[in-house]
């Protein structure tokens, strides 16, 4: 029995300390639709709520009718009225009993078991919270940066190209903006402030939502350095708010740092997104598998030319009579996409045996917790004895991979939804998790290969990115991706670097098989020689940037 140990890797090749991060709410169609439902059980009891109320309502409403019809009368009478004994006694009883019985219905309060039922689904552990709402904005702000989407397009609903038809307003640009402000990414807040301003409705209470969105423009243009567009702002600000202290004060010492007779040059315009680099400018790890998972960075005709597909028919008797169908994605190191190599029938199962089994990924840490964005997605580790299925799978996996299977980890599955996303990582353990005690069952030996196979398709987004080889894997329903994690060696490849890219639409299923190095020896030989050395200087770069990486928290791994 082995325990889910993927976090290993990441934690070794980010040296992000992250925790439970309760900002992948967002990620989990699973979970949403959960979630919906539980909406549409909170939506009857406010009906509940509103027609008990209702009838008590229609309840006190009679009586002040029926009262008022008893005065208006006892008034046509005049004083005489209460020469009647029996006027007297209805008076009387109206003022004793029927007002009393007003009175306690007013003081019950009705509708307080809906309402304690609305507010216990509400509070249950599944719904979202306000991180999570923040969460749902940063998987936004994610598949504006990874996909360089416009915020004006964003906005009106439309995203890469598809219309979903929903429409933000300003106030909701301005949260977007505030967030985008906090994680620094200023070209985003500044161009969902552009986006707010454009959208401000005329009416009251925008007079409170325009001087805020030239504030937070103002922070914007600082960090950009857009000193002209600054004073511009400013200006602006202080015309319509020539009362407020705070923004005089801000602009003199905006002013003052400025220096004297400071000339401002004319502003470049704010680009969106950052441009894209040329070759041989340096690119950072996280944009590097961004610019992957947009289709910036990818093979040129020429490098691909050696690739070759076909039918794989020799590792097994059997595949004679149904051969593999393989495509060559990348020779060094070896990444192979197998096509049909899952049936419907057995992602049915699979799909049974994960109902309820999906907990939310999670990434763990040595050092102090902080929320990571890292990983969203939700996943069950399943043991192959758990169904025949899962060990007609491995079989097949062997027949693909010449892997001995007996030595994998547990079946992985997991589903991603909606910005859902796994940062770029390696699935090998560096030593360091190894020596720390992080990974199950270390006799087993390092993750020699993965096999990764698509149970989904997925909408839009969410490929598989390879930034070293530039290759970007889209989903493709009972297809799976095969590659060598380690050198023959054994010396982990850096360059099978690779990550989920984020979803824009859909969901996406995957189950991992994570196969470990005892007795491969005869399927997979080492050389004589160490064919790691090749990269070692690749390696000894990238524990240079793991020293850096564990000195700052990264708490947006996807700056610029
Ligand atoms: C700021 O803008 C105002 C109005 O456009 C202008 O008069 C002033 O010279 C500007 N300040 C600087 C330092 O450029
Ligand atoms: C303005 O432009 C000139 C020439 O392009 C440049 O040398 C100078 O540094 C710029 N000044 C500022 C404040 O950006």
């Amino acid at each position: 029995m082995m325990f889910p140990v993927f976090s290993v890797v990441l934690l070794v090749l980010h040296q992000l300390f992250g925790s439970i991060s309760g900002a992948e709410f967002f990620s989990s169609v699973y979970e949403m639709t959960k979630v919906f439902g539980y909406e549409q059980k909170m939506l009857l009891h406010m009906q509940k709520f509103l027609a008990d109320n209702q009838e008590k309502l229609d309840f006190l409403k009679a009586r002040l009718r029926e009262f008022e019809n008893e005065r208006n009368e006892a008034r046509e009478w005049g004083a005489a009225y209460f020469d009647s004994p029996l006027n007297k006694y209805l008076l009387n009883k109206r003022l004793t009993v029927d007002w009393q019985r007003v009175e306690n219905l007013m003081e019950t309060s009705t509708g307080e078991k809906a309402l304690n039922r609305l507010k216990k689904l509400r509070n249950r552990e599944i719904m979202p919270n306000k991180g999570e709402l923040n969460g749902a904005i940063d998987g936004l702000l994610r598949l504006q940066y990874v996909y360089r989407l416009e915020a004006k397009d964003i906005a009106r609903g439309i995203l890469d190209g598809v219309d979903y038809g929903n429409q933000l307003n300003s106030e909701l640009c301005v949260d977007i903006a505030k967030l985008a402000l906090r994680d620094q990414h200023p070209r985003l807040a500044h161009s969902w402030l552009i986006e707010a301003n454009d959208r401000l409705a005329e009416g009251e209470k925008d007079k409170e939502l325009k001087p805020q969105i030239l504030a937070l423009l103002v922070q914007a243009k600082a960090e950009l350095k857009d000193f002209r567009g600054l004073n511009d702002t400013y200006q602006e600000l202080i015309k319509i708010q020539p009362a407020s202290e705070e923004h005089a004060k801000n602009y003199e010492s905006f002013l003052k740092s400025l220096g004297e007779n400071a000339l401002l040059n004319d502003s470049k315009p704010i680009l969106e997104h950052a441009p894209i680099p040329e070759e041989g400018e340096p690119v950072g790890e996280f944009q590097a598998f961004s610019l992957t998972c947009s289709g910036h960075w990818r093979l040129t005709p020429k490098e691909q030319r050696h690739l070759r597909c076909g039918y794989v028919t020799e590792t097994h008797p059997f595949l004679w009579i149904a051969p593999l169908k393989a495509e060559e994605l990348f020779q060094d190191p070896l990444l192979v996409l197998y096509h049909d190599v899952i049936y419907q029938s057995e992602i049915d199962v699979i799909r049974e045996l994960t109902k309820n089994k999906l907990t939310r990924a999670t990434i763990t840490g040595i050092n102090e917790a902080v929320v990571s964005n890292v990983r969203t997605s939700q996943f069950s580790f399943i043991p192959a004895t758990m169904h025949k299925v899962l060990a007609t799978i491995d079989q097949r996996v062997a027949d693909m991979t010449n892997m001995n299977m007996k030595y994998a980890e547990d079946h992985q599955f997991a589903n991603y939804g909606i910005g859902g996303h796994y940062g770029q990582h390696m699935d090998w353990f560096h030593q360091t998790a190894i020596d720390a005690g992080l990974v199950t069952s270390p006799e087993m030996g390092n993750r020699i290969a993965t096999v990764l196979f698509y149970l989904s398709d997925v909408a839009q987004g969410g490929g598989t990115a390879f930034p070293q080889l530039k290759q970007l894997l889209k989903p493709k329903k009972y297809a799976a991706a095969f590659w060598h994690n380690l050198h023959a060696s054994g010396v982990g490849d850096v360059r099978t670097q690779h990550g989920a890219c984020p979803i824009i639409a859909g969901s996406k299923w995957v189950q991992n098989r994570w196969i470990r190095e005892n007795d491969q020896s005869d399927r997979r030989p080492c050389e004589i020689w160490d064919d790691s050395l090749v990269t070692y200087d690749q390696i000894l770069e990238l524990n240079k940037q793991n020293e850096a990486a564990s000195k700052k928290v990264e708490q947006n791994e996807y700056s610029e």
